[in-house]
């Protein structure tokens, strides 16, 4: 019998990759840019399961192309680069990597929250400049965070780490129990998080940093926006490693410039890799290029549990992690 035939559209580390051959025939984009859109619809349609990215837009164009996968494999935990509703109608599994990136993306968002709140990229900003004139007692001057609040959007996997490191830091956690008109299943609560539920508005007005980790949906899409900010105690930072649509960046960089929040530290961006131009200008935000859970342990386990997302369907087995909208599909035999 043939071996099954994968679209690997990046150039994924050695040996997830190598398993893979194993058992099928891979055909590997190995750039480090997304494929062409062109190219993507072309090569979905010679395949039994696609292995992609959060750049790669699986949109209904392009999985209607999808003729024979039976398996479209984010390496991400977010997948809103898939038209769920497309690949439930062609019974196509989609699956994401979840838990395994928790601890690297909630690592980085506590970069975000030190480096912004101690003004950290500033310091060596002005270092390489030249700018450092020597110890002056009222200089770059930040906050603390003992004592403060931080408020919590999207409490899932993420969100509860985000929250369990915050009792070293002497925070109090505030989070939205829901985001407003969620429509998919929430992830396991740990108990022994000690953290308060708050209406959104609340929690806007009330948090110290406020921290987004929730998915990006038509509900989120611009949740942060100028009704939002103005909510904001003006001593506040806003953190993103969700989405960037998340984030309306015209409103956000409006209120930063014009102080109205303290500062924001961002992992993500509405058009990225394009960054918006008035926030490239400002001082008060730390600007970091999408690398959440870039760490070399954490992004091989990506690529492995993709890996064995994509083999367990073309093996007639359950994948382990499929989104949670597509997990009654059937199994392949
Ligand atoms: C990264 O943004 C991810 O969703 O894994």
């Amino acid at each position: 019998m043939s071996k099954p035939k994968v679209l690997v559209t990046r150039l994924l580390p050695e040996k997830p990759l190598d398993l893979l051959r194993e058992h099928c025939t891979v055909d590997l984009y190995d750039k480090h840019d997304p494929m062409p859109r062109e190219l993507l619809m072309d090569k979905v349609a010679k395949v039994d399961a696609v292995i992609c990215l959060l750049t790669d837009g699986m949109d209904r164009g392009v999985i209607e192309k999808c003729y024979s996968v039976r398996a479209i494999c984010d390496v991400s935990v977010g997948y809103n680069n898939v038209d769920i509703a497309a690949a439930r109608e062609r019974k196509i599994w989609v699956t994401h990597t979840p838990d395994v990136l928790t601890d690297a993306t909630a690592n980085l968002t506590w970069a975000l929250i030190l480096g912004a709140t101690r003004r950290v990229a500033e310091g060596d900003r002005l270092i390489r400049k030249g700018g450092w004139t020597g110890f002056r007692f009222d200089f770059l001057l930040g906050s603390d965070l003992a004592g403060k609040q931080l408020g919590i959007i999207g409490m899932g996997r993420i969100g509860q780490a985000v929250a369990r490191r915050a009792q070293a830091f002497g925070m109090d956690v505030a989070y939205v129990p829901s985001a407003r008109k969620r429509k998919r299943p929430m992830s396991r609560f740990d108990d022994g998080l000690r953290a308060t539920p708050m209406p959104f508005d609340e929690l806007m007005r009330t948090s110290d940093v406020v921290s987004l980790h929730c998915p990006l949906t038509p509900e989120t899409h611009h949740l942060i926006d100028t009704r939002a900010l103005s909510l904001m105690k003006p001593t506040a930072y806003l953190v993103n490693v969700a989405r960037g649509p998340v984030v309306d960046e015209v409103a956000l960089a409006r209120a930063l410039r014009e102080h109205q929040i303290a500062g924001a530290g961002l992992d993500v961006f509405e058009n990225e890799p394009t960054v918006h131009a008035d926030l490239l200008d400002l001082e008060n935000v730390l600007l970091l290029p999408h690398i959440g859970s870039a760490t070399v342990e954490t992004r091989t386990a990506m690529a492995q549990l993709a890996v064995d997302n994509c083999l367990a369907v073309l093996q007639g087995r359950r994948p382990p992690t499929p989104v949670p909208e597509l997990t009654d599909l059937p199994i392949y035999s």
